[in-house]
């Protein structure tokens, strides 16, 4: 079993549901952007980075942020905590305006929000405990408390025995689980997370997602998370909104946009998850049939929108004649079935039209790609 499905059993279907019911609203949203705008002063003038942002992030839910490079993802986070100051349009927590703060109410806004980031920015001379204590020591936090708290989250991050430790010492994954720590001290309501896990290995990145996911839970935190991995917001996100050019071209709970994805950016963003043809299938495919023998071959997708998993047996009798595999799957994100199945048919009665008709059935969208002999 891969750590990937090992981390997707964790998660309680119960749990998964509870998340997918969730629904932007906007009278108890967490965090919400009304008609967000950010331009920079660039060198070669303006630089408009964000434009009229409406979303509206609940309480609990882990946020995904997706799309291509420079499309306004870490300015739109930067503006939760007022790292970035907004050009237009305003930022709400709670239902409070956090515009309007001067800088004592921000110190407290901040340590109601921790972030965490790609390269941890730890303190290369501090020893992991230092590192963890030290907001708490620049907040004039005492002793007694810091001690306790230092201790509690470096239980909670796994990392106890690696205290005295200092950050040279430590492998990426331990890197990032004091960066957890560090952001963790304050109690924050809210964790920013910048490709938290961009510089991790594949079973490290699972094993932050894990600890990401059961901090969530256990705390009760909202979770909002940039990353340019496709399968990270799969694996823990509850909704995602996909950003082009500074603007929102997409949003939706994740198996929704992973299902069928509508805009040509999140396609593209997602398409290394979808199976193409394969390139030796896609050169012997015929726009029409040679003679009756041919195969016809299907592509049935499923998006998520049916409840019940697709019936293999009832599907292929219903298409007679012989039906091959030829590649696919199905996986549950949210407790919905997702993927597709690439079909071969042969020595059937009905032509091609009716094949793709009887097998609309039970995927929701099925295409005829062509013939093969
Ligand atoms: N301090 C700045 N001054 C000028 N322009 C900036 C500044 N910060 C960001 N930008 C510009 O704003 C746009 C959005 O940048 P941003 O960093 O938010 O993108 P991003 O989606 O996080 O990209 P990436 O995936 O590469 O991190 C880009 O065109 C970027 O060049
Ligand atoms: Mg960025």
């Amino acid at each position: 079993m891969t750590a990937a499905t090992q981390l997707r059993l964790e998660i309680p279907a119960a749990h998964r549901a509870i998340q997918t019911e969730l629904h932007p609203d906007l009278n108890h949203a967490h965090v919400r952007f009304i008609n967000l705008g950010k331009t920079y002063d660039g060198q070669q003038g303006p630089v408009a980075a964000l434009h009229g942002i409406d979303l509206a992030i609940q309480r609990g839910e882990v946020f995904g942020i997706i799309g291509r490079s420079g499309a306004g993802k870490s300015s739109l986070i930067r503006t939760i905590n007022r790292l970035e100051q907004p050009s237009s349009g305003r930022v709400l927590i709670d239902q409070v305006d956090i515009g309007e703060f001067d800088e004592d109410r921000l110190v407290k806004l901040r340590r109601r929000i921790g972030m965490i980031f790609q390269h941890f920015n730890l303190m290369s001379a501090k020893t992991v405990w230092q590192n963890v204590e030290l907001p708490l020591k620049v907040a004039g936090v005492p002793k007694e408390q810091r001690d306790r708290k230092v201790r509690e989250l470096l239980e909670l991050v796994g990392l106890e025995a690696k205290h005295k430790a200092y950050p040279s010492q430590l492998s990426g994954g331990q890197k990032q689980r004091v960066g957890i720590a560090r952001a963790l001290v304050h109690d924050p309501a809210i964790l920013l997370c910048d490709e938290a896990t961009s510089a991790l290995d594949p079973e490290t990145t699972q094993s932050i997602l894990g600890l990401l996911r059961e901090i969530n839970r256990r705390l009760g935190l909202t979770i909002i998370l940039i990353t340019h991995e496709m399968a990270v917001i799969r694996e823990i996100c509850d909704r995602v909104v996909v950003l082009e050019r500074g603007r929102v071209v997409e949003q939706g709970p994740v198996w929704e946009v992973f299902g069928n994805p509508q805009h040509e950016v999140s396609k593209t963003l997602l398409a290394p998850l979808q199976h193409a043809l394969p390139s030796e299938l896609q050169s012997r495919l015929q726009a029409q049939p040679q003679s009756s023998e041919d195969a016809v071959v299907l592509r049935l997708q499923f998006t998520g929108t049916a409840h019940d998993e697709p019936d293999i047996a009832a599907l292929f009798s219903a298409l007679g004649g012989r039906v091959r595999l030829l590649q696919g799957g199905v996986e549950r994100i949210q407790g919905h079935a997702l993927g597709q199945l690439l079909l071969a048919v042969t020595g059937s009665s009905l032509d091609a039209e009716e094949l793709r008709r009887r097998a609309s059935q039970w995927a929701q969208q099925v295409e005829v790609l062509g013939y093969v002999v």
